[in-house]
């Protein structure tokens, strides 16, 4: 699909990137030669991923790193710049759910989902974005969801937090565009362990199939393709847009 050079030469943190989506990105850009950053609160699982891609050929280092912390997020970018350069490619991937009916949420589950999915993508782009402005170049994608798109139950705190950064995408998109920085968000469709009780539990299963046009789940490698293309010269004219890989999902 691609050459294996498509972002040769480029610096990418990815976020949430010891397991699920997030690792799948990180492989996916040191396949095209990018130098990663595979930064997720669970150093263990982020080390397991860097190792692989070093298996693989590829460059990668693992940072410990709590998103919804600034001072951690400043450390770990001022680290990532020390061992492979300045930052090119932020995907601001890392996330929970905190389930809940709306009634019943707790403050906590509320402001901790908002906290690691909105906050801690503010947090990642202000502490990169300095120096994409000074170098006039840089490609942000920010994971969202359907829920944020179409609403969901049961997650308040997720849908609103994954809504908000929507618009998070499209003003940063606007506001940076002078600097040469594209900023695009993608939803995935259900893939990763996050939404195993969606995929398997007979009590939603099916009702979410039906609301999916091509009637299928998706398969891991369908979902990270449009990271790399949305980090690399092929989006330099793409900006604050919001791509489905959802299987038609969020079509309206
Ligand atoms: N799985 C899906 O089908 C699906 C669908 C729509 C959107 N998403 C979104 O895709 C992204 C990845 O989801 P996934 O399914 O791969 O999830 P996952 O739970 O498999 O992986 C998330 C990773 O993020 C890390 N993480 C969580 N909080 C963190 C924090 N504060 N700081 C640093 N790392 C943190 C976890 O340790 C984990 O490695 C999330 O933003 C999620 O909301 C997933």
């Amino acid at each position: 699909m691609f050459n294996g050079k498509a972002l040769a030469g480029k610096v990418a943190i990815v976020t949430g990137a010891g397991q699920g989506i997030g690792a799948g990105i990180a492989r996916a850009y040191a396949a095209q030669a990018a130098k990663v950053a595979v930064v997720d609160w669970n150093l263990e699982t982020a080390e397991q991923v860097a190792q692989a891609i070093g298996a693989a050929g590829g460059e990668a280092a693992a940072f410990k790193c709590d998103v919804a912390d600034r001072a951690q997020v400043d450390a770990m970018v001022a680290a990532t710049v020390a061992r492979f350069g300045p930052v090119d490619v932020l995907a601001n991937n890392a996330g929970i759910t905190r389930t809940a009916m709306l009634h019943k949420m707790t403050a906590h589950q509320w402001q901790q989902v908002l906290d690691v999915h909105l906050s801690g993508s503010f947090n990642c782009l202000q502490a990169v974005v300095g120096g994409m402005m000074e170098r006039q170049r840089g490609w942000i994608i920010n994971t969202i969801s359907t829920a944020g798109i179409l609403g969901t139950i049961g997650q308040i705190n997720y849908g609103s937090a994954k809504a908000g950064l929507i618009g998070f995408t499209k003003s940063a998109a606007r506001e940076l565009a002078r600097y040469n920085i594209v900023v695009n968000c993608v939803a995935p469709g259900a893939a990763t362990p996050m939404t195993e009780t969606i995929r398997t539990d007979p009590r939603f299963k099916e009702t979410y199939l039906a609301r999916v046009p091509l009637g299928r789940w998706a398969e891991p490698e369908e979902i990270t393709p449009v990271w790399v293309f949305l980090a690399s010269e092929g989006a330099s004219y793409i900006t604050g847009q919001l791509i489905g890989v959802d299987g038609g999902m969020s079509i309206h």
